[in-house]
């Protein structure tokens, strides 16, 4: 009686699993493909680097509660380039400094926010955490009205 019980189970299962998973197989091979969140540059330069590795800012080995609007707890870190203009020292980020920020909302990473040196100044992006832009562009507002309070533009890590 109980064998007979899980086979009916196992056969129903199976027929859910025709029902419900075949077909899809065939049609999904004739589909386009499912629309891919508009990614840019920046956010693919920093996700192909992991920049969730790079060396944490000073004072941001783990999450601290943020001071800016975005958020309640963030965690920022340097690229090799950035890194090295820190140690250095001085009143300006060497170009190609790349800083990322995570920002987390409840303990969920919410956003991604990146800044990178460039020679006309700095590019900013701020990004959903799927990928999908916020916010990016050379000297875009409100990034960096609020930025330029600090030494070159930056306010969590900061130059002499
Ligand atoms: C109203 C002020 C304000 C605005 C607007 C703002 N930020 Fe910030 N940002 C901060 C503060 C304060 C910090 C310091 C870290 C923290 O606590 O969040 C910071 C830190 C950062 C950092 C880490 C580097 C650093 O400065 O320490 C990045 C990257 C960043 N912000 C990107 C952005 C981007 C991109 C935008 C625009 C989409 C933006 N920010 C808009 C206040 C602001």
């Amino acid at each position: 009686m109980r064998g007979l019980h899980h086979c009916v189970i196992a056969m129903a299962l199976c027929a859910i699993a025709l029902t419900g998973c075949a077909p899809d197989v065939t049609t999904q091979q004739e589909q386009t493909p499912p629309e891919q969140p508009e990614t840019t540059s920046l956010y693919a330069e920093i996700t192909a680097a992991e920049y969730e590795t790079w060396t944490p800012a000073p004072g941001y080995t783990v999450r601290q509660a943020a001071k800016g609007p975005h958020g309640d707890e963030v965690q920022i870190f340097l690229d090799a380039t950035a890194e090295k203009g820190l140690v250095d020292g001085g009143t300006a980020w060497p170009v190609g400094s790349v800083i990322a920020k995570d920002i987390f909302r409840d303990g969920d990473l919410v956003e991604i926010a990146a800044m990178k040196r460039q020679a006309d100044g700095w590019y900013w992006g701020e990004w959903d955490a799927q990928g999908k832009p916020i916010a990016e562009g050379l000297a875009v507002e409100p990034c960096e009205g609020c930025h330029a309070d600090g030494t070159d533009g930056t306010l969590g890590v900061t130059l002499k």
